[in-house]
């Protein structure tokens, strides 16, 4: 693609995500010269705005990422323009690309690649979505569309905006955009799972006890209180991201992971776990709700003023899931997550079951079991709590980590490590479909959750307040306990 034209129609322009991530990854990828020499950044939106008016908006975030290179930061932004326009009128949008072609065929360029990157919200997706269907598709290149959550808010929900969408573009023309399967750590599953004989064997029930994923973020909704109190920390991270995560973890290896077909392969084994997964009962779901910390620095959730006073949409859910297939069944595949919390991280942690001989060699000594740790963010690491011999002329097995620390191993690459949207991009341009979401998998992730949502609106049960920057709700706690029981050993 990169010897073909190129115009990003970047939908939403003047909001926040266009501002803080779209342009961010664009600029990286601009940065790193995976973008064609012609092309041309468009930002559309309804508000009135120069070219200028739009540059100015996008640089500070860029700059303040990248110091150092503002000349290669106006290079970038030199290649963005802003045109105005409704969501719902093809002639708008018909206007722009009328103007496009031009540009689209300096130098004699023949093809024309044309992505849409939708970063506004799902109810102008279907006025958009006909609109550029009706007056902006390339005839001589191809045209994806990025598209970013919420998907739908429940299962019939999300069936609308499937018809929507698949009423308008093609499965192999849609981005279904899940950042979480752009991070390192999550694209580094599929090879640390199958290409090492030390894992794959052992990557089962037989060998498991468990399987911890956790969320913790240190802030609160901080002015978005408006969204997330109609959506909640389950639709906002649980049915999405953690949710990947849980398919890439339990998955059985894809016929190949590389080549034509290969998004296929893995999402067909993904979708697999998905529908092995029975819905979530009230009863496998602690519930909480932030209330300000004692020292007052930070109001309590319904505090904020864009949220109601009486609300009782959760900011902290702990619940368990099995996945009921040969390979899973009867292991707890635990989900946490929660907003103010006392720190943040996101990390898979997997239990094995203690190894028999152990209780007979050594009575009376306690020997942890191994865990496998996958530390997403912050610090990407991969660590294996192991037993060894405590050193000298002691024998008593002593628990320590075998560990791989992204940060210090790789620190070369990781120091100018590409954002997770800065890896989507590239791969929607380059058409790889495989750290995308398809349809089914959103449709069967849905069919998970939706019950509990629904029963949880319906004020069955309500979250316990715990207060801000703390470890959540005692309760929820005690209820992962049932399942998972750290060792005392692993601080
Ligand atoms: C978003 C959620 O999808 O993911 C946010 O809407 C959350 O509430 C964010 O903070 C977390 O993403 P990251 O990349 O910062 O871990």
């Amino acid at each position: 693609y990169l010897a073909e034209s190129l115009t990003i129609l970047v939908i939403g322009a003047s909001g926040d995500l266009a501002k803080k991530l779209t342009a961010p990854a664009l600029y990286e990828l601009y940065q790193r010269d995976y973008l064609p020499k012609q092309m041309t950044i468009v930002g559309y939106a309804r508000s009135k705005k120069t070219d200028e008016e739009l540059r100015d908006a996008w640089r500070p975030v860029l700059v303040k990422k990248h110091k150092g290179e503002e000349d290669r930061i106006d290079a970038f932004l030199s290649t963005v323009i802003y045109r105005r326009g409704q969501y719902d009128s093809a002639e708008d949008v018909k206007g722009v690309f009328d103007e496009m072609e031009e540009r689209e065929q300096a130098d004699g360029q023949e093809v024309a690649n044309r992505l849409f990157y939708f970063a506004v919200p799902p109810s102008v997706f279907a006025d958009i979505g006909s609109a550029i269907k009706e007056g902006a598709l390339s005839k001589t290149g191809w045209n994806r569309l990025v598209v970013e959550k919420p998907f739908g808010k429940d299962t019939a929900s999300f069936e609308e905006l499937s018809k929507t969408i698949n009423g308008l573009f093609t499965p192999d023309q849609t981005y279904f955009v899940d950042h979480y399967l752009g991070k390192e750590m999550n694209q580094n599953l599929l090879v640390l799972r199958f290409a090492n004989s030390m894992f794959e064997p052992l990557w089962n029930r037989h060998y498991v006890e468990s399987v911890v994923i956790t969320f913790k973020e240190d802030i609160g909704t901080e002015g978005r209180g408006g969204y997330f109190d109609s959506f909640g920390i389950i639709r906002d991270v649980m049915q999405n991201h953690l949710t990947q995560m849980l398919a890439l973890i339990a998955m059985d290896a894809p016929v190949r992971a590389a080549g034509e077909d290969f998004g296929d392969y893995v999402r067909d084994e993904k979708v697999k776990v998905l529908h092995a997964i029975k819905p979530i009962t009230l009863d496998k779901c602690v519930m909480g709700q932030y209330a300000a910390p004692d020292d007052g620095s930070m109001p309590g959730y319904t505090e904020d003023d864009t949220v109601p006073d009486d609300s009782v949409t959760p900011t902290y859910a702990a619940l368990v899931m099995y996945v009921d297939n040969p390979r899973w069944a009867g292991v707890p595949f635990v989900m946490k997550a929660g907003k103010a919390l006392d720190e943040k991280k996101v990390e898979v942690r997997m239990k094995f079951h203690t190894p028999a001989a152990a209780a007979a060699m050594f009575p009376g000594i306690r020997v942890p079991a191994n865990e496998l740790v996958l530390r997403v963010q912050p610090n990407e690491a991969v660590y294996m709590k192991t037993n060894v011999k405590t050193p000298g002329l002691a024998g008593a097995p002593v628990a320590t980590e075998l560990d791989l620390s992204y940060g210090s191993r790789f620190d070369d690459k990781m120091a100018d490590s590409p954002s997770a949207y800065t890896r989507l991009i590239l791969d929607c341009l380059r058409g790889k479909q495989a750290a995308f979401v398809r349809d089914d998998e959103l449709r069967a992730a849905w069919k998970i959750f939706t019950p509990l949502l629904h029963d949880i609106e319906a004020g069955k049960k309500q979250p316990i307040k715990y207060k801000a920057f703390s470890r959540g709700p005692a309760e929820a706690d005690e209820f992962v306990s049932r399942f998972y029981k750290r060792d005392p050993t692993y601080e």
